[in-house]
């Protein structure tokens, strides 16, 4: 097409600079990473999903993966623009692999619904979350090639298949080796990878891994910790002409040789998830944090890539996470309910430019009232233990553990934090600071150095006054006039 207006003039000088021109942009234009961010759920107060929308529209992140199709988050992602990365989670593989309908109704409820003009921007579906992961002992793995075939078909039929691709985001311990270019598949994986690599391979769908250094680091003594980061190392790893100065890189390589041993070598790699954990473990805090992340950022953005994929950085990396989730699992360590860049209430945890500018805090939060419940310092605690453990089941206390930041403030400091934290949790209720008469509210704030006590937030839409609000403020002015009137 381009070239029948230039074919009369004969030059073909001009358009093979013209083909050259073309390419070059296009190619520059496929190294391009993006940054989006992962959006997990699982919090004790809620921000309201158009709060965290517009967090996202405020901070200028494009990109957003969420764990499963929550019906609250899709609709406020809906008109946005953000392009979306939804994921299935593991526990419906089994229905999904085995049962076509299934497969059909989760496409139509959870995607068409919203692949509508000014719907969401979904681009993948995520089918299961690290199902290969080694501590799963097995359980997935058979569900999720059958799990994508039948959805894969149900996407076609709702004439979706050639918009949406789907994904299996992979944890990297899916695949091992010392050293980058000895990379594989573990053994009992490899037959079920190389069928799952090439149903993606076919489908134009690029390969999904989470890596975290940081589990690394926590993980193993041994772990050189400057390895980690990406400022330079004294434990670079030498891998015949390559050297590595970063897990990242060297994570990533090996990844690149397990898909090339098994035929893929080229296949386009997404980072669904990597980030670095702020409290609830020594080497997780603030500091580290930045560092690794925007470490991470500017080498991506820099599109170097690595040494097996020179100038091809990954085609996305995805930040975990978005905000802090007081309601996960910590199975893993304490550090779990710490991933946010942002706070649970959306505040920017430390300065941090994702490419165009450092965060900024989401507007409109509705704090419930500054108060706080803490231990009454008249009374003996000598009681307290029942308490305390209950009022940790149900918040989180997972930042007085060794390694946190609220570790020092003490036995009572320990109480008080448990105290307030469940306040907060049941919304200020005045019962919820009574623990048998052990615990007081307080106006002033008793955070500690770097140990914040949380004021809770309210599920109040930030949408100014409330309907009550208005309400009263009608019927005063109409008061206001036919006094007037009388007068
Ligand atoms: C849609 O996704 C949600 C969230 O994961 C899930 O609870 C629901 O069962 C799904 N709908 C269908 C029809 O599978
Ligand atoms: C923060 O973590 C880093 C990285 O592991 C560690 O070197 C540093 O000592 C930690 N800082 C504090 C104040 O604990
Ligand atoms: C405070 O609680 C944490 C977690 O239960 C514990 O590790 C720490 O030793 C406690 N501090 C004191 C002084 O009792």
């Amino acid at each position: 097409m381009l070239g029948t207006p230039l074919a009369k003039d004969g030059s073909i000088l001009l358009r093979i600079l013209l083909v050259v021109v073309v390419l070059l942009v296009g190619s520059s234009g496929l190294v391009e990473s993006g940054i989006g961010v992962n959006w997990g759920t699982l919090s004790l107060h809620k921000m309201s999903p158009t709060t965290v929308v517009n967090l996202f529209k405020d901070n200028k992140i494009e990109k957003v993966k969420l764990f499963e199709a929550d019906p609250d988050s899709m609709k406020a992602l809906m008109g946005s623009g953000i392009e979306v990365m939804v994921g299935i989670p593991n526990d419906m593989l089994p229905l999904l692999s085995t049962s076509t309908s299934a497969a059909d109704l989760w496409v139509s409820q959870n995607v068409s619904r919203y692949m509508v003009k000014g719907g969401a921007n979904i681009k993948y579906v995520a089918v299961g979350n690290e199902p290969f992961l080694a501590s799963y002992s097995g359980q997935y793995q058979s569900y999720v090639v059958p799990a994508l075939m039948n959805l894969q078909q149900s996407m076609a039929k709702a004439n979706l298949a050639g918009i949406i691709k789907l994904v299996v985001p992979c944890n990297a311990d899916a695949y091992e080796s010392s050293l980058p270019s000895q990379g594989a598949f573990r053994p009992e994986l490899t037959q079920i990878m190389t069928q799952l690599v090439s149903f993606l391979s076919s489908n134009g769908s690029p390969f999904v891994v989470n890596i975290y250094p940081f589990l690394s680091l926590y993980g193993n003594s041994d772990f050189p910790q400057d390895y980690a980061f990406f400022e330079g190392t004294t434990h670079s790893v030498t891998d015949g002409p390559n050297v590595y100065y970063n897990a990242f890189d060297g994570n990533f390589d090996t990844l690149v040789s397990a898909l090339s041993k098994i035929g893929y070598g080229q296949m386009p790699i997404i980072v669904g998830e990597v980030g670095w954990p702020t409290d609830g473990a020594i080497s997780a805090n603030l500091s580290a944090a930045r560092a690794f992340n925007q470490g991470l950022i500017n080498h991506v953005l820099g599109n170097k890539g690595t040494p097996l994929r020179p100038n091809v950085p990954p085609a996305d990396i995805y930040l975990f996470s978005l905000l802090d989730e007081g309601a996960k699992s910590i199975l893993p360590g304490n550090f779990e309910r710490h991933w946010g860049i942002f706070s649970f209430d959306g505040q920017a945890k430390y300065s941090l430019n994702l490419g165009n500018g450092l965060l900024r805090n989401a507007k409109d939060v509705e704090y419930l009232p500054s108060r706080w419940c803490v231990a009454d310092p008249s009374k003996d605690l000598s009681t307290v233990a029942d308490h305390f453990k209950l009022a940790c089941i149900y918040a989180d206390c997972t930042t007085l553990n060794y390694g946190g930041s609220c570790n020092e403030i003490g036995a009572k400091g320990n109480v008080s934090y448990a105290f307030n934290s469940y306040y907060q949790l049941l919304k200020q209720n005045e019962k919820s600071c009574d623990f048998d008469g052990l615990g007081m509210v307080t106006f002033l704030d008793p955070s500690i150095g770097e140990c914040r006590f949380l004021v809770g937030t309210t599920n109040v839409k930030s949408s100014g006054f409330s309907l009550h609000g208005r309400l009263v403020i009608v019927l005063l002015l109409i008061f206001w006039v036919s006094w007037i009137h009388i007068v």
